[in-house]
């Protein structure tokens, strides 16, 4: 009755041909169309009396899946920037850090050691993201698959698995690995992990779980952007998204039914990353920090990563892309950047922390990135533009930040943490990534006591050795100009 009654009110003319047979295809379009005027975004359905029943159908359920008073919004707020609360220079202060070795309240010794019964007792979980897309890279496969092991070619996935692996095996526990990927990587992802028996990490410890889309709009005109006649652009939102999709599924529940508490977080295309120094994790314990952030020194003003500063006694993340210039180029009275701390995105939350604003994260912002977007325009042909014609909307996790009641800033040595992968060519290029392993790793040999000449690719497997100390403890050779162990 109430499906008549609501059927009814689609149908007329435009529903109901001439014989009298109601056309389902029209009372969708009409339904359709009536909601996205309200938003100005008919041009969705302008290609839709030339698709098949099966392509109005998918269409059709891309639309009913925006949130259009949403997207509405934020387009607003893109357009008018004042609207959105602008840094205050005056108040932001360098953040409070701790250098391991350097005197702080904690030793390096102490951290080391509660960080290894923190280890061996199971509490440590880690998470990987890799649901971005790599488009500066110019990989169309998904980032984690890219061969990297300069003497191996080992590609990401197996490098940062086998260092999890290596952690496993050194405390004698089980690690679980949460791997978020997005629609554009979850199911090359997948596959590749399954064929490659996911690295020797059992199946209940991986769990791979997918983040959600946000459709991109022309900046212009808030319209949302057609790829294809039937379907919409949609890009990964952020990975400030991890926060939802870990509750969704399931995860912080097998992270509470294993007892894990502390999860040590990093991104897939840093192929140094310490996974895992037990003194990070160790500081972040004895300092009761909800929220722990690995740090370098900025190279250079201009370096294109977060910073981490200090605002009203809160840290808190400045995205490059955000950091106003003179605050980029202010500096101390010796003339050290005043804004110093480089994010290289390696934090431990606590996993009380992440429960407890799971049910908050709606309450992150979004941030705005302007980019180049094919587009399938009026005439029907697709148009690839030269210049950034779309936004695209994300939330990233380093917004938790200023949430945490506790955070902790850890210096770190950019050189034995930091080589990722991002560009074609260039610094953090393949090459460059390569050179960088075989650097670090050729001083790991250094201090063992084996001397390999400059410019020789050296890989040494994380299952061999996992940091400078435990390859000292063993006894390396070299062959075929090229170390591999
Ligand atoms: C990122 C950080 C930057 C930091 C730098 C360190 C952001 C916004 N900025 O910059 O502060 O200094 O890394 O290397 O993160 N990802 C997802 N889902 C998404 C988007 C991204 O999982 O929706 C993952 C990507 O797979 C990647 C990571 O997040 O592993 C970083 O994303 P990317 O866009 O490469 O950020 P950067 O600009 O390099």
């Amino acid at each position: 009755m109430q499906i008549q009654s609501r059927l009814s009110s689609f149908l007329d003319t435009r529903t109901v041909d001439r014989t009298g047979r109601i056309d389902f295809g029209e009372i969708v379009y009409a339904h359709l169309s009536d909601r996205l005027k309200g938003f100005g975004q008919e041009h969705l359905l302008q290609f839709w009396h030339e698709l098949s029943v099966n392509e109005q159908e998918s269409l059709a359920a891309e639309i009913l899946s925006v949130d259009f008073e949403q997207i509405r919004q934020l387009h607003q707020e893109f357009l008018s920037p004042e609207a959105v609360e602008a840094i205050d220079i005056s108040q932001v202060e360098e953040p409070l850090s701790v250098k391991p070795g350097e005197s702080t309240r904690f030793s390096q010794q102490a951290a080391r050691a509660v960080g290894e019964a923190a280890l061996q007792t199971g509490l440590v979980g880690v998470v990987i993201v890799a649901g971005g897309q790599g488009s500066r890279l110019g990989f169309e496969h998904p980032k984690g698959m890219y061969p990297i092991g300069p003497v191996s070619n080992a590609t990401l996935f197996q490098i940062l698995i086998e260092k999890i692996r290596a952690t496993s095996d050194q405390n004698g526990v089980r690690i679980p690995l949460y791997l978020m990927t997005s629609p554009a990587t979850h199911e090359e992802t997948v596959e590749f992990l399954a064929s490659n028996d996911r690295f020797g990490l059992s199946e209940e410890d991986l769990h791979v779980f997918c983040q959600g889309t946000m459709p991109a709009v022309d900046m212009h005109s808030g319209r949302l952007v057609l790829k294809e006649k039937n379907g919409l652009f949609f890009s990964p939102n952020g990975h400030g998204e991890m926060l939802e999709a870990l509750d969704t599924y399931g995860c912080l529940a097998d992270m509470q039914q294993r007892g894990v508490e502390h999860l040590f977080y990093c991104q897939i295309d840093n192929a140094l990353v310490e996974l895992i120094r037990p003194e990070f994790i160790g500081y972040h314990i004895l300092s009761n920090s909800e929220l722990t952030t690995q740090v370098i020194r900025k190279q250079s003003p201009g370096e294109k990563v977060g910073n981490v500063v200090s605002v009203d006694g809160k840290v808190q993340m400045i995205e490059y892309s955000d950091l106003p210039e003179e605050l980029a180029t202010a500096r101390n009275e010796e003339g050290s950047l005043k804004v110093w701390a480089g994010n290289i995105a390696v934090h431990a939350f606590s996993v009380s922390f992440l429960e407890r604003v799971a049910s908050q994260a709606d309450a992150l912002p979004f941030h705005f990135a302007q980019k180049k977007v094919p587009y399938f325009d009026e005439s029907g042909s697709t148009v690839n533009p030269t210049e950034p014609n779309a936004v695209k909307f994300e939330r990233f996790i380093f917004d938790l930040m200023p949430l945490a009641q506790r955070a902790l800033v850890v210096e770190a040595e950019r050189e034995s943490v930091y080589a990722p992968l991002k560009n074609a060519e260039g610094t953090e290029s393949a090459q460059w990534v390569r050179e960088q392993i075989s650097r670090l790793n050729g001083e790991w040999l250094a201090q063992a006591g084996v001397n390999v000449e400059p410019g020789t690719p050296v890989e040494i497997s994380p299952l061999y050795a996992n940091s400078p100390e435990e390859l000292t403890s063993r006894k390396p050779g070299v062959s075929n100009n090229s170390y591999y162990a």
